[in-house]
């Protein structure tokens, strides 16, 4: 299990009765070998006293974001930082952080945070259950965070329920596995596509679809994070990866992305292949705008090279390739059998059954078939954190 020898961690600290427990908490990152900034906002520091925090951590320790050296610093410390965690996360900075306000030392640094961000949210039961408090952790999430899951037991309140923050040893356990984790794909070449294809009719009109991109991007950046070198061929689609190490190929049509997959999987890997290919394009698009001058309009539509297929057909021995299926019906037995027609290692089942699933939503459901017929099913999650279960699967199999 990896230690966390030399880690550059930031440790937020709002206003919560938990907050006590980060005197523990940054004794046993520093024990683990980080090196700890503590970050208070005004009601945190009323909880525990900045004294005992600089005395652990051997550093000053930052509460005014209006001081000086807080503000000269923010920018800074969230470019330091191997990792920010915030702990404890009350509703109020939770809800600053989902919005961006940046009014505080913490949510202005992590505003400026390059790094992974681990929040430990610690609340009232009814407080943690309010739809605006999911919602929130929802956005975080989506935003490529990492939640460290509260637990459940007797609250400050004399409530009993879920809303405890987590206990100082299980976020440190969270962070050794990030590590351990995070380089589960170190120096392998990932190929990508995503998003939509569009084939033109003529250039003004097209045959499109709803992709987003959001799934393949968001694979793109988990890749990365975990030390991947990521080609993502993205089809038109207003995003872009956040990971600056994320090599981006825009395209337009299946003819396009084709060929631009064809180039990149020779060389990689791993290929996945999460783009919504149009399987058919107009026969001719039209040099100038179509007229509406008849009652009907022909368009001869001819078949779109399947970009899996041929890949799956060049697939060379000790390279991966992940296909994804997009069901209505049947959908088991219909990515079953795209697993097995287009030479797949795994294929990544989405339904647009499931509520919150498939096109555009910063959420899936999915289920992961393999070659040896073991089903893994998912819960409806973030697309971020959704990536990060494919990329579990990939890691293993690699
Ligand atoms: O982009 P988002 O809005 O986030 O939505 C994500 C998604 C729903 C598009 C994504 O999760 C997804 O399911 N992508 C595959 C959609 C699809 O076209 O599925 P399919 O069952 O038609 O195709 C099967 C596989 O063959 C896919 O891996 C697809 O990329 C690939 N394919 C299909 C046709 C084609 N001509 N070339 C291909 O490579």
């Amino acid at each position: 299990m990896a230690n966390l020898t030399g880690k550059k961690i930031l440790l937020g600290i709002t206003g919560s009765i938990a907050a006590y427990k980060a005197a523990f908490l940054v004794r046993l990152l520093i024990k683990a070998g980080a090196e700890v900034q503590v970050l208070m906002t005004k009601a945190g520091a009323g909880f525990i006293s900045p004294l005992t925090l600089s005395t652990l951590s051997k550093r000053p320790v930052y509460s005014d974001i209006s001081s000086e050296e807080s503000w000269n610093n923010h920018v800074e410390m969230g470019l330091w930082a191997d990792a920010m965690v915030v702990a404890p996360l009350t509703a109020a900075s939770l809800a600053k952080m989902a919005l961006g306000i940046s009014d505080n030392v913490i949510t202005a640094t992590y505003l400026s945070a390059r790094c992974p961000v681990f929040f430990a949210p610690a609340m009232d039961l009814d407080m943690w259950r309010h739809p605006s408090t999911r919602e929130n952790v929802r956005r975080l999430q989506a935003f490529g965070n990492h939640l460290i899951p509260v637990g459940h037991g007797e609250l400050a309140s004399g409530l009993v329920g879920e809303g405890r923050m987590a206990e100082p040893e299980e976020i440190v356990e969270h962070l050794r596995r990030f590590w351990a984790k995070a380089q589960s794909l170190a120096g392998r070449k990932i190929v990508i596509t995503a998003g939509p294809t569009y084939e033109p009719i003529d250039p003004v009109r097209f045959i499109g679809n709803r992709s987003s991109g959001k799934m393949g991007v968001a694979l793109a950046d988990a890749a990365a994070r975990r030390g991947a070198e990521v080609t993502l061929i993205l089809g038109p689609s207003g995003l872009s990866p956040r990971e600056d190490s994320v090599k981006l190929l825009r395209v337009q049509t299946a003819i396009e992305m084709h060929q631009a997959a064809r180039d990149a999987f020779q060389g990689a890997d791993i290929g996945i292949l999460a783009a919504a290919v149009a399987d058919y394009r107009p026969q001719e698009a039209a040099a100038q705008k179509i007229k509406k001058t008849g009652e009907t309009l022909h368009l001869e539509l001819v078949k779109n090279p399947d970009i899996a297929a041929n890949l799956g057909q060049e697939k060379k021995p000790g390279q991966l390739l992940v296909g994804f299926a997009l069901e209505t019906e049947n959908e088991l037995a219909n990515a079953r059998s795209k697993l097995e027609k287009k030479n797949f290692d795994l294929i990544v089942l989405n339904s647009l059954q499931d509520e919150g699933a498939g096109f555009n939503y910063d959420t899936n459901k999915i289920t992961i078939l393999g070659k040896d017929n073991k089903i893994r099913k998912f819960e409806l999650k973030s697309k971020t954190a959704v990536a990060g279960d494919i990329l579990d699967e990939v890691a293993a199999l690699s």
